[in-house]
């Protein structure tokens, strides 16, 4: 059964009326050893009619992840879509990349229950995932259920401010 999407970031543009009428945008990156785990989650999001951006690798050729974690980073954190999908061999090194990036709240992700809680508690806005560790069937619930889960705020959103906080702080 299709999960009901959330349009998280939507809602929280005062610009825009009836959120309910705008696609939810993804984007998405991966390293060689994601590739075809991005693939397959590109496919899926795109047979479901959300607004797709591919951001690579797009060959099986030797990659750095650092840079598509960042390229994922940047993207969410510029707007250009809601949520981001990074995925590597590991789900890790590509998620501690997408973390550099200011603003940006990456989990990495191997079941159901912390992709729900990543986003109801974390307001997690990148889900990486890892290729050799994760089943295809639960990739996709957990991605289904990370783009449906709303951030609950409350007693939540200062710990969540005090995250984003703590990349402007020098030591
Ligand atoms: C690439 O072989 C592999 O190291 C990478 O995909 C990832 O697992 C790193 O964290």
């Amino acid at each position: 059964m299709r999960a009901e999407f959330t349009r998280v970031s939507w809602v929280n543009d005062p610009s825009v009326q009836d959120s309910s009428e705008l696609p939810i945008r993804v984007v998405l990156g991966s390293d060689h050893g994601g590739l075809s785990l991005k693939n397959e989650l590109a496919q899926y999001l795109t047979s479901q009619a959300i607004v797709v951006t591919d951001l690579g690798t797009h060959t099986a050729d030797s990659v750095d992840y650092p840079e598509f974690g960042a390229a994922v980073g940047r993207a969410v954190v510029a707007g250009d879509a809601e949520f981001g999908v990074a995925v590597c061999g590991s789900g890790l090194g590509i998620c501690i990349a997408a973390n550099k990036i200011d603003g940006v709240r990456a989990v990495t992700i191997h079941d159901v229950t912390s992709a729900r809680l990543s986003r109801a508690h974390n307001d997690a806005n990148v889900i990486c995932l890892g290729e050799r560790l994760i089943g295809r069937e639960v990739a996709k619930e957990a991605l289904d259920v990370f783009l449906a889960t709303a951030f609950e705020g409350g007693r939540h959103a200062n710990r969540v401010h005090s995250l984003d906080a703590l990349l402007t702080q020098q030591m």
